[in-house]
């Protein structure tokens, strides 16, 4: 990063914001412009201050080279810890699974889960991926209204809720969904309102918010819990991870994992794989919609590959523009927008002093849209991923699934979930998107915060 190493942290650059709150309220009316902002204007390590002075203030600092963001999530991992507010919040409300546990709990999560989600496991799910597309083509052909147009961010919400759900449960898919369709979302959403909220109602008080995650949590608990006693009473030949997690065997000491932590685990793969995938298949079909040229080279290359098939895995390789496409969606939207952790030990970085007790926060918005890196960067563009782009690049300039050892681990999966859906849905309709901007929502994860309309016309 060029900036002089002997910069003091009372020099680190940034906004000044407003008397006592400093730039919360900027932050909260819009943290996407106001980080974006703020690399323009100040560089590649931020400082924002944020709330009244006291403890209640959070000092942050948006990193945005992608050699600060390479730091955070690769290099200094002694230094930085997920014990930020947002990751307090979920994992007060789903435990510790995967996603939120640290040190030695994570170590031997990690060596449980990580056979679960290879490339030949998770290619076991693309059957099932293409059979859920091929039904959406057919809803489809009856949900379209008159003018021809469906929600893509509801149709697509539905849609992964659907793929996570059956890659997780298997067939008893439609018992467990509609327990899940509105108690996920809600919960998600709690995390991210309860790591704002200035001041915290304990959980064990009974007011009328704090009742209704207790319903939300035990209802969700409820469900997973039952299948995990059926599933432990009469194990069968099932593949679903569920099961797999059931019987995972830890390689050093062989222990398993309790029921507890099965269903630990299988909330945090609901709630970090769900509302994710729906913003990338969202805003895969919004682009093209946008691009008929792009969308017709997609529609071109299922034709090609696919004949008339669904996709199994071997296709999905061959979808290689398809892919770009996908990518490119996930850089200009990337569904975990801000990725945070508390600085635990102070740092240098960058040339500056981030102090202990602080926010270091790494942003897929903002890097993916840094012009060192990427030209004209809101301009959407698949060939920015072709493989020689993509390997002249650095490999931090583009991150939507994080990095280093807590990188996604549903990373394959989601791809393949999205390269499978589209490939399946372009062949059927032509899509158009109206123009204008998205009006979009920054909870835990990114997503529209209004209807998507898409017209969907069937071809042929
Ligand atoms: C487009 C879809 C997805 C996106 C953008 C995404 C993004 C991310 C990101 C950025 C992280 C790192 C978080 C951090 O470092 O603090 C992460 C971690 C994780 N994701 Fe995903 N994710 C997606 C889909 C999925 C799916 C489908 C699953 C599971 C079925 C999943 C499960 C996880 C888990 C368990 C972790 C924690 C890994 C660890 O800490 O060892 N994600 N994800």
């Amino acid at each position: 990063m060029a900036i002089s190493a002997e910069r003091k942290i009372s020099e680190v650059p940034g906004p000044r914001g407003l008397p006592v709150v400093g730039s919360a309220l900027d932050l909260l009316r819009d943290i996407l412009g106001t980080t974006l902002e703020g690399q323009r204007r100040y560089g590649d390590v931020v400082r924002y201050v944020a709330g009244p002075p006291g403890p209640m203030r959070v000092i942050a600092y948006g990193i945005a080279h992608p050699d600060g963001v390479q730091h955070v999530l690769a290099g200094g991992a002694n230094h930085y810890a997920k014990q930020d507010a947002a990751y307090r919040e979920i994992r007060a409300l789903v435990g510790d699974g995967l996603l939120t546990s640290e040190g030695e709990i994570w170590k031997r999560q990690k060596r449980l889960i990580q056979p679960l989600f290879t490339h030949s496991r998770v290619a076991d799910y693309v059957g099932m991926m293409s059979e859920e597309s091929a039904d959406l083509v057919a809803r489809w052909g009856e949900l379209r209204k008159n003018d021809g147009t469906v929600d893509l961010h509801s149709e697509m919400t539905r849609f992964s809720l659907r793929v996570v759900c059956r890659a997780l449960f298997g067939t008893d898919v439609d018992r467990i969904i509609p327990v899940l369709r509105d108690n996920v979302p809600f919960l998600s959403k709690k995390a991210f309102t309860r790591s704002l909220a200035p001041i915290h109602v304990p959980s064990r008080w009974p007011t009328p918010g704090n009742r209704r995650v207790k319903r939300a949590v035990s209802e969700v608990y409820g469900v997973v819990d039952d299948l995990i006693a059926s599933r432990r009473a009469s194990p069968g030949p099932a593949r679903d991870l569920m099961s797999l997690l059931l019987a995972a065997q830890d390689p050093e000491g062989g222990l398993g994992l309790s029921d507890k932590e099965v269903r630990d685990q299988a909330l945090i793969f609901l709630l970090a794989g769900h509302e994710t995938t729906a913003t990338s298949l969202t805003f895969t079909l919004h682009l093209l919609g946008l691009h008929p040229e792009i969308q017709q080279r997609v529609r071109d290359e299922a034709a090609q590959v696919l004949g008339g098939r669904l996709p199994d895995t071997a296709d999905t390789r061959h979808l290689a523009y398809t892919t770009m496409a996908v990518k490119e969606a996930m850089r200009l939207y990337p569904a975990v927008y801000a990725i945070p952790r508390l600085v635990v030990q102070t740092d240098e970085l960058g040339g500056f002093t981030i102090p202990a007790g602080s926010v270091a926060v790494v942003g897929p918005w903002v890097t993916h849209r840094h012009l060192e890196f990427w030209e004209d960067p809101e301009r959407f563009d698949p060939e920015r991923f072709t493989p020689e782009e993509e390997k002249a690049r650095h490999r931090y300039a583009y991150f939507p699934f994080g990095g280093g050892p807590r990188a996604c681990i549903g990373q394959y999966f989601s791809m393949l979930e999205t390269i499978v859906m589209t490939a399946v849905v372009i062949r059927a309709y032509e899509f158009s998107t109206p123009p204008g901007p998205v009006k979009l929502f920054t909870g835990i994860t990114l997503r529209p915060n209004q209807p998507m309309p898409c017209r969907v016309a069937p071809l042929g």
